[in-house]
């Protein structure tokens, strides 16, 4: 558990979260059709090197790329590879790991390639929607699965499923850390929020069923029914009114 209230700590963390906010501005700005999803991988770590700072995935568990990118019915975790090409109609998830000054941030996006079909579209938006509400109860005095609770309420109010393999996580002095911030339960129970406390949520909501499974390279997590999967993460910083989006 990282809990952050000292100035000079939060400049920190904040600077590590910046990292992770630009990589998404070029990352929309470089995808696009024909691009292949190891070449964007390049291009990020060359940012993050550049910025004085290191991919936390890369070598994590001995995962062996900076950015997971995971198109449509991959769920998390897609490795990068030359033989993934982008094309229009895609969706593809951006997640990036960032070490700097000894703080880790982590989030993930969810981008289009060119034009998208409209349910396609709708599954991004809630999806983003799910992480939004997520992050308004990030704040002292709530518990753990208030947070869980939003999510999970957005996507079944739309008749969508939130995925329950994986879950967010505290962060902050390393990757992962305590506690685990599923993506649906009752609200109230868990631990405590305080402020200062920094957690990475990252709902993972499919148009189908929410079951997943791991393909024999042993990372890339796809829907069973082959249907879409969106994915969004932020790390935040728990508030007393609300919580600080630094990713
Ligand atoms: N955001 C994901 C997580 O927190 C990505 C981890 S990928 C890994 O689990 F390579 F680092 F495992
Ligand atoms: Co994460």
């Amino acid at each position: 558990m990282t809990i952050l209230t000292r100035d000079e700590d939060l400049r920190k963390i904040r600077e590590s979260g910046r990292i992770v906010r630009e990589i998404f501005s070029l990352a929309k700005k470089i995808i696009r059709e024909g691009l292949s999803t190891a070449e964007l991988d390049r291009q990020i770590e060359e940012v993050i090197r550049s910025r004085g700072a290191e991919p936390a995935f890369k070598g994590y568990r001995e995962y062996p790329a900076s950015i997971c990118a995971s198109v449509n019915e991959v769920v998390v975790h897609g490795i990068p590879s030359d033989e993934v090409i982008l094309a229009e109609g895609d969706i593809v998830g951006i997640d990036v790991g960032v070490r700097k000054n000894g703080y880790f941030t982590d989030g993930a996006r969810t981008f289009a390639v060119g034009k998208i079909s409209p349910a396609a579209n709708r599954l991004v938006e809630i999806t983003r929607e799910s992480l939004s509400e997520g992050i308004k109860k990030a704040v002292a005095g709530n518990r753990v699965s208030d947070i869980s609770n939003a999510i999970q309420s957005v996507a079944r109010r739309e008749g969508l499923e939130e995925v329950r393999t994986f879950v967010g996580h505290g962060i902050g002095k390393r990757l992962h850390e305590s506690p685990e911030v599923p993506n649906w339960g009752e609200k109230g129970k868990g631990p405590v929020l305080k402020e200062g406390l920094v957690l990475a949520i990252e709902p993972m909501v499919n148009a189908g069923t929410r079951n997943v499974r791991i393909l024999p390279d042993g990372w890339t997590a796809v829907t069973t029914d082959g249907k879409l999967s969106a994915h969004f993460e932020d790390t935040v910083i728990v508030g007393r009114k609300k919580a600080e989006i630094i990713t």
